[in-house]
């Protein structure tokens, strides 16, 4: 599914927490034809950055005098507790909250906003700062398929948006897009280190990683029908240089299993973080 623009977006929202993803949210909003007269933002500090775009776009900074229909929930975990009882009066049977909050389960979410009606739960990665995040998606039964339409544009507004039939599965989501983009920025200072390995300058081996890794993210966005695998076996051709490397990586699966017990460490994590 993705997003159908400004028509699914909610009659009224409230932001809480307008930080990092906060605003990134905030700003896909807009971009895709939300009206800001039905936003308003609440944070204790906004940024002056945060300050001069709600002011340039006449977006309050303010809580709304009357319930939402959404309450996007993007602060830190550990401040939930503390926020809880003055959101709880902000929300109605008629709101959902759509928590993007990094291991708050569903339970505790309505344990925390018992007035709010519904819930989604969404894990969203670092490159939904620039619009190319990947976002996975829980809602509770009570989400309405209408409600559920709006979170997706919602969320859709910073990225892709996958919808999950457990709710343990974030844990999973959060193991491989969540941190993923980690496991990528690993990967490019491990290939410009092997490029000096091999006598390149330093800057110019950083270059090669980063841009090779830019451009084979590209690739994959622009060939979507094909499997990354596919893609992998159409630049390896027999006896050549590619299949010289694979053979390293590749041999007895090393890299695979690798990755899956680095993706298994980071849900175990993740289950033990939340609650
Ligand atoms: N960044 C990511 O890549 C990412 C990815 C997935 C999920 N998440 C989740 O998204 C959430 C937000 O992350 P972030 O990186 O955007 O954090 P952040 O930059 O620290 O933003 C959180 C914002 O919430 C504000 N805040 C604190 N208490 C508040 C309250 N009672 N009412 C309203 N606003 C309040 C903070 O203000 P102060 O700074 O003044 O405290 C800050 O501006 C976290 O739960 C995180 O786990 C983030």
């Amino acid at each position: 599914m993705t997003t159908s623009g400004g028509g699914d977006f909610p009659a009224s929202l409230l932001l809480v927490g307008a930080g990092r993803m906060g605003s990134a949210l905030l700003q896909g909003w807009l971009k895709l034809g939300l009206e800001p007269a039905r936003v308003h933002v609440l944070d204790p500090a906004p940024s002056p950055e945060v300050q001069a775009f709600c002011a340039a776009r006449g977006v309050k900074l303010s809580a709304p005098a009357m319930p939402p229909e959404v309450l996007v929930l993007a602060i830190k975990p550990q401040t939930l507790a503390g926020a809880a009882p003055a959101l709880a009066a902000l929300t109605a049977p008629t709101t959902l909250v759509i928590s993007i909050v990094a291991g708050k389960t569903l339970k505790t979410l309505a344990e925390h906003l018992p007035s709010a009606g519904a819930f989604v739960r969404a894990m969203p990665n670092l490159p939904a700062a620039i619009g190319a995040g990947i976002t996975g998606a829980v809602a509770d039964p009570a989400v309405t398929p209408a409600q559920r339409q709006k979170a997706q544009a919602l969320l859709a507004a910073v990225g892709r948006v996958e919808w999950l039939g457990e709710e343990d599965l974030i844990d999973a989501v959060t193991a491989v897009s969540g941190s993923g983009p980690a496991y990528v920025f690993y990967l490019a200072e491990c290939l410009a280190e092997a490029g000096v390995a091999q006598g390149l300058p330093p800057t110019v081996a950083e270059q090669l990683a980063r841009a090779t890794i830019e451009g084979a993210g590209a690739l994959l966005a622009a060939l979507p029908e094909a499997t990354a695998a596919k893609l992998r076996a159409d630049v390896t051709s027999p006896g050549g240089t590619t299949e010289a490397a694979l053979a390293e990586l590749t041999g007895g699966d090393a890299l695979r299993e690798l990755i899956g017990r680095a993706v298994a460490a980071a849900r175990r994590r993740a289950q033990q973080l939340s609650g």
